[in-house]
């Protein structure tokens, strides 16, 4: 044995250098969460026992705010998941008073109950019929190739970082050379560690201040991992399949050079596997501005369909319920002639970037993947298994999640009558 002093402290160093390895921590790995979850989900799960304060939101749902730490954040959730098959959501906070602030201001109840924000007609199928053909699986599946090609996209890592980049940088070139259009990265979330939400802008020609948004998490999590930012989390269908159909409906809304009169804002959400955290600091945003959204669909896993006789469920709570006909009123006149079929399904409380619209006031709907008959859930979520492989190596059933997207955005934000399109189906031809 050597008695040289630094010679028996190599040992120790390389130890401390492999754990750092294989468990990089940040400074924040000690910080509580301050999480506000249903009664229901706290009370199925193994935290079922730890002191939480009864509250509610506007609408009487019994819920429960507790102080948790980094494992207590994944028995939560993962319980519900594999017992219950159903989801098991929560809004988390950096402090009491932050929740506490969340709670006081909740307007749920505003946001279910409002009558229509605006009067929902379907009238644009000049404009939404030329789309729906348009719709490239290949387009599809490249951009979940790419967002499940990173190591992961957690919110507090440098991956999840660069993924919201690249997503930035793809709906930027999309929008090249029109100056109605505009990228920018969100970074007013003060929980969502380094990761921006993305937010692509088309302004309305004619209603500029009614805003729709159609939105996505860009985020991914590894059950189980804590805070090791190198976790394998490819989250293919968990969201990337939600950004790709976005990605897909701006393609093909832009090449038609479509013009909306309403504005419209595509959205790359930070940190929803966290509680909710990038969407819920931009709706707080937008409550706290007074802008005007009139409308609110949230995409979340889109391409797990296996041996079901239907292609899209419309989530059935802490949705707007006008909003929520209209969608279902889409879905028939749009895609129901193409063969396809919708279900209705239950999520749960907070259990995707919807929620954040609804408590802050917003009228919201969401449209989640059909799954197959013997899971309720996606057998590979929040596992190192949500690869494109899992779910047949290819993009069929997000096709349908773009068709609904596209009647959604037409219908909702509709076509200005200065669009070239619209000009050369009235007979004349358009601009060169
Ligand atoms: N994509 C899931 C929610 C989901 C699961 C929707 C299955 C449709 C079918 C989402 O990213 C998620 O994991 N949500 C968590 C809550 C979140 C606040 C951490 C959940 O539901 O447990
Ligand atoms: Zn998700």
């Amino acid at each position: 044995m050597t008695t040289n002093p630094i010679a028996r402290l190599v040992p120790l160093l390389l130890t401390l250098a492999a754990s750092l390895a294989v468990a990089p921590c940040t400074a924040d790995d000690a910080a509580p969460i301050f999480a506000v979850v249903s009664a229901a989900t706290l009370q199925s799960s193994p935290l079922r026992d730890l002191p939480a304060q009864p509250r509610q939101d506007s609408l009487g749902t019994p819920l429960r705010l507790i102080e948790i730490d980094l494992d207590q954040r994944d028995l939560l959730t993962r319980h519900v998941h594999e017992q219950e098959g159903r989801c098991g959501g929560y809004f988390a906070f950096d402090s009491r008073a932050a929740a506490e602030a969340f709670l006081a201001g909740e307007r749920s109840l505003q946001a279910l109950l409002r009558p229509d924000a605006i009067s929902y007609v379907i009238d644009n199928s000049d404009t939404i019929l030329p789309w729906l053909p348009q719709v490239e699986a290949d387009n599809l599946y490249a951009t979940m190739a790419h967002l499940s090609s990173y190591q992961n996209r957690y919110y507090d890592s440098p991956h999840g970082l660069a993924a919201a980049e690249w997503i930035r940088d793809q709906w930027a070139a999309l929008g090249q050379g029109r100056a109605d259009v505009g990228t920018e990265l969100f970074t007013g979330c003060t929980t969502c560690s380094t990761q921006p939400t993305v937010v692509l802008t088309v302004t309305g020609n004619e209603l500029a201040d009614e805003v729709v948004v159609v939105g996505a998490h860009l985020d991914s999590i590894r059950s189980g991992a804590g805070s090791n930012t190198q976790q394998f989390a490819p989250g293919a269908d968990d969201d990337a399949s939600g950004i790709a159909v976005i990605t897909e409906t701006l393609r093909i809304a832009l090449d038609n050079g479509w013009r909306p009169q309403r504005t419209i804002k595509f959205m790359g959400y930070a940190a929803e596997e966290v509680g909710l955290r990038g969407s819920n600091a931009i709706a707080a945003r937008f409550a706290a501005d007074g802008v005007n959204v009139v409308g609110v669909l949230q995409l979340d896993m889109t391409n797990y369909r296996n041996g079901v006789p239907f292609h899209l469920h419309f989530i059935s709570d802490y949705v707007n319920a006008p909003l929520l006909a209209f969608a279902k009123s889409l879905f028939d006149a749009y895609l129901a002639p193409l063969g396809l079929v919708r279900r209705d399904l239950a999520c749960g409380y907070a259990c995707s970037d919807h929620a954040s619209w609804t408590s802050n006031g917003f009228p919201s709907v969401m449209a989640s993947e059909p799954g197959d008959v013997n899971y309720r859930f996606f057998p590979g979520l929040h596992t190192a298994n949500d690869t494109l492989a899992t779910v047949g190596d290819n993009a069929n059933a997000s096709v349908p999640f773009v068709q609904f997207a596209l009647a959604f955005i037409g219908e909702m934000a509709k076509t200005s009558s200065g669009d070239p399109t619209r000009i050369h189906h009235n007979g004349f031809e358009a601009a060169p």
